[in-house]
């Protein structure tokens, strides 16, 4: 669970709408054929330019009311293959919202939800502008490089997804900077369509997925994909998603080559940043990271809401509808474990243990097999710098390749600044080719540092 405050500033305005009863609708199985990803292609050209006379295209409607946010119906998507886009569709405004992007367009993809039931999700692609200069002449000239960039949302909201939420802009504007180096550089709304915040396997999943659904269409959109290499990005919430991908690849996805990912601002253990944050200025992180991990565990979802004190349910229920920045505002310094009968130990049930066994602690899944750059603040306040450091002993003891920045300056929040620059010289480096020449490529290679470029910034 993470949250970055610039990220809430411009999105804490995004309107709360009402949560989807029930979004992955199973349909019936019929005889009608998946459509080529021409076809989808060709069809999403078509709607966008017949949606968009004189008034200009119209904004979409929040996930949780919008029906492109279904699984189709008229064929039984399960049984595609994880990563198949089901849906593509353009996003007319993401070009304009987000800078250097020449189009932007969704897929919906099959993926797998931690229960390892078939699921899907949805991932905001980002053409550069420089793709523009690519035709069957220039191939020389045509994209050779997919960022697949995991924001923090840190919501149980469906309705402040990125793919939605990036409509009124982006908190970092880092993925202006990745166009800008000539990358793909794909959003995927990784906590699928049930607000799965701090799922692990979820989150993983559909982020690995997100991948396979962008090389899937990428040729057509000019992408080398003769030579193309991917890398992943995250920090915070977004780190939590980059590394659930990048251990449970090694059994979900054999085949596939990341050429590296960067993590910064990483939460180890789910039990841990609850611990660690109850009480604080974040505290409002917890009762959303309770709601979303449990979204994947119907069990500890009851168990959780059952366990309420009636006076407080309506409270902490609340946060159902709110986006990070409104969850931190009405949760601050609050004792979470106060909401519940039993008080921490309710936490902390068989029922519990479960969810956080499969969804909750990094280090157990797998071993990243592609170069790993993890940057983090040693002061960060969302998550104990001891559990970074084991998670990178674990790694290293069996022959990760990691480098890891331990930086003796900033906070959480200090760090995605101070970290930025080198996350992207790390990142240019594995995906043009200069990995090797620039940076140890065997083993472990810790640092303490001292990048102190950022101003503080509180919780709030
Ligand atoms: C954004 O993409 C649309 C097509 O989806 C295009 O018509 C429009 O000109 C683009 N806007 C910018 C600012 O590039
Ligand atoms: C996670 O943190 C909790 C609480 O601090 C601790 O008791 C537990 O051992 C940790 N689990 C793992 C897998 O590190
Ligand atoms: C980094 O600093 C810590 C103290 O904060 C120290 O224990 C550790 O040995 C140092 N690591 C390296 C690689 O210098």
């Amino acid at each position: 669970m993470a949250l970055l405050v610039s990220f809430f500033l411009l999105w804490g305005i995004i309107l709360s709408g009402v949560r989807p009863s029930s979004v992955a609708t199973l349909s019936s199985p019929s005889t009608v054929p998946l459509k080529t990803l021409h076809q989808l292609l060709e069809e999403a050209d078509q709607a966008a330019a017949a949606a968009a006379p004189q008034a200009g295209p119209a904004l979409p409607l929040p996930p949780s009311l919008d029906p492109w946010y279904r699984a189709p119906t008229t064929y039984d998507w399960t049984q595609t293959e994880p990563g198949q886009v089901l849906k593509i569709r353009q996003a007319p405004f993401l070009n304009w919202t987000v800078g250097n992007a020449l189009r932007a367009y969704q897929l919906l993809y099959r993926s797998t939800d931690s229960q390892y039931n078939p699921a899907w999700d949805v991932t905001t692609l980002f053409i550069p502008r420089w793709q523009a200069r690519c035709s069957p002449q220039t191939p020389h000239l045509c994209a050779h490089a997919v960022l697949s960039y995991q924001l923090p949302y840190d919501t149980c909201n469906v309705d402040a997804s990125p793919s939605y939420g990036l409509h009124l802009g982006e908190p970092y504007g880092e993925i202006a900077d990745a166009l800008a180096l000539g990358w793909f550089v794909a959003v995927p709304d990784y906590e699928g369509p049930l607000a799965s915040y701090a799922a692990g396997v979820q989150a993983g999943h559909a982020t690995i997925d997100g991948v396979r659904a962008v090389l899937q269409v990428g040729g057509l959109f000019g992408l080398r994909m003769d030579v193309t290499k991917v890398a992943l990005w995250g920090y915070s919430g977004g780190a939590l998603a980059s590394e659930w991908a990048a251990e449970l690849a090694v059994q979900y996805a054999p085949k596939m080559k990341f050429a590296g990912i960067a993590l910064g601002g990483l939460t180890p253990n789910v039990t841990g940043v609850t611990d660690f944050l109850n009480g604080k200025e974040g505290a409002g992180l917890i009762p959303a990271g309770l709601l979303g991990i449990a979204t994947q565990h119907p069990d500890a979802y009851r168990w959780i809401v059952s366990r309420l004190r009636p006076a407080l349910r309506d409270r902490f229920l609340s946060v159902r509808k709110m986006t990070a920045r409104q969850a931190i505002r009405t949760f601050m310094y609050n004792d979470i474990y106060s909401y519940f009968v039993g008080g921490y130990k309710d936490l902390h049930t068989r029922v519990m243990q479960m969810m956080y066994n499969i969804d909750g602690f990094m280090g157990y899944h797998g071993v990243p097999r592609m170069p790993v750059f993890i940057y983090n603040a040693v002061h960060d306040e969302l998550s104990d710098i001891k559990e970074v450091d084991e998670l990178v002993d674990r790694f290293c003891g069996v022959g990760a390749n990691i480098l890891y920045h331990r930086n003796l300056a900033g906070t959480h929040h200090q760090e995605i600044v101070n970290g930025r620059q080198r996350a992207f010289a790390w990142l240019r480096s594995v995906l043009d080719g200069s990995y090797d020449q620039l940076y140890s490529s065997m083993g472990c290679t810790i640092q303490n540092v001292t990048y102190n470029l950022a101003p503080y910034v509180g919780w709030w």
